[in-house]
């Protein structure tokens, strides 16, 4: 493909779990040119080091400031402190934005939507990007139709940060509404626990039953295809925030209240 038909992407993150899996991707896929690399701890380092890959010539940085380029497509899986800034700082620069950084706060997602509504990015800010997370989503929805009573169980990696998850925080905030309570009265329950990745089940009781909605990740290549869906379409979806995997997936299946 013609380099000039590529979508420029940064990556912020691109040295842990998540960030590296879908760094590689993108680094793999002819539409999309990965043009920078964003670390910490490990900034200076060459990021073709890092993968034992001589061909890749991105050095590591700490910040946005040393990559100087007109546009690019930011994709963020950090943690919610340093990401804020780096957001602002690309909406800033009128680059779109892919985010999957979880653990913002409130005010923190209104600032956010603010800035991408004011200057016109595109913007997908996306608890989860794993296909079974959004069908699991879907089918609990269905099921909140019939069943009242139901809880949730979220289980991560020892090193998570953020409690609840934020894909919990989403699945109570959809249970809530369809069941028409408040969304903290849902009782959501995490587990952190070496030997789990990413877990998730809802679970519906009646007199006599229970049904489970269960979604397991067992490797963080799970997100890569949402997440290069995102960068592929994110350009188009200027001056709002999308939080809903489905609107990138599969528009006309998607609820119209989750499309802010
Ligand atoms: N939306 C989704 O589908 C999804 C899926 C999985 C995870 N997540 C979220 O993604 C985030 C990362 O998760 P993970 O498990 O991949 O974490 P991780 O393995 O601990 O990686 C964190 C990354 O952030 C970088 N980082 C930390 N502080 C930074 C800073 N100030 N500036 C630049 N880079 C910084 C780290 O780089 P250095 O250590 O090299 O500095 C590292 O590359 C979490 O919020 C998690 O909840 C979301």
């Amino acid at each position: 493909m013609d380099k000039l038909e590529q979508i420029p992407v940064v990556v912020a993150g691109v040295t842990g779990k998540t960030g590296g899996a879908v760094g590689r991707a993108i680094q793999a896929a002819a539409d999309l040119e990965l043009l920078g690399a964003l670390s910490l701890r490990h900034a200076g380092m060459s990021l073709g080091m890092l993968w034992g890959d001589p061909t890749i010539s991105i050095q590591l940085t700490a910040s946005l400031d040393q990559i100087d380029v007109p546009y690019a497509v930011l994709v963020d899986f950090t943690e919610p402190e340093s990401a804020l800034d780096r957001l602002f700082q690309a909406i800033d620069r009128h680059w779109d934005i892919v985010v999957g950084t979880t653990g913002f706060s409130a005010r923190a997602r209104q600032m956010l939507a603010a800035r991408v509504e004011d200057t016109g990015v595109g913007a997908a800010v996306i608890a989860n990007f794993s296909l079974g997370a959004w069908v699991a989503e879907r089918l609990a929805r269905e099921a909140s139709r019939y069943f009242e009573a139901v809880e949730v169980v979220e289980g991560h990696h020892a090193g998570k940060k953020d409690r609840p998850s934020g894909t919990a925080k989403v699945m109570a905030g959809m249970l809530g509404e369809a069941l028409k309570r408040p969304a903290d009265t849902i009782p959501v329950h995490s587990l952190r626990l070496p030997g789990m990745v990413a877990h998730q089940a809802v679970i519906f009781g009646a007199q006599g039953q229970m049904l489970s909605i269960r979604h397991d990740v067992h490797d963080r290549t799970a997100y890569v295809d949402g997440v290069l869906a995102a960068v592929r379409q994110v350009h188009r979806l200027g001056g709002r925030v999308v939080s809903d995997l489905g609107q990138i997936l599969d528009p006309a299946a998607s609820h119209p209240e989750h499309q802010s």
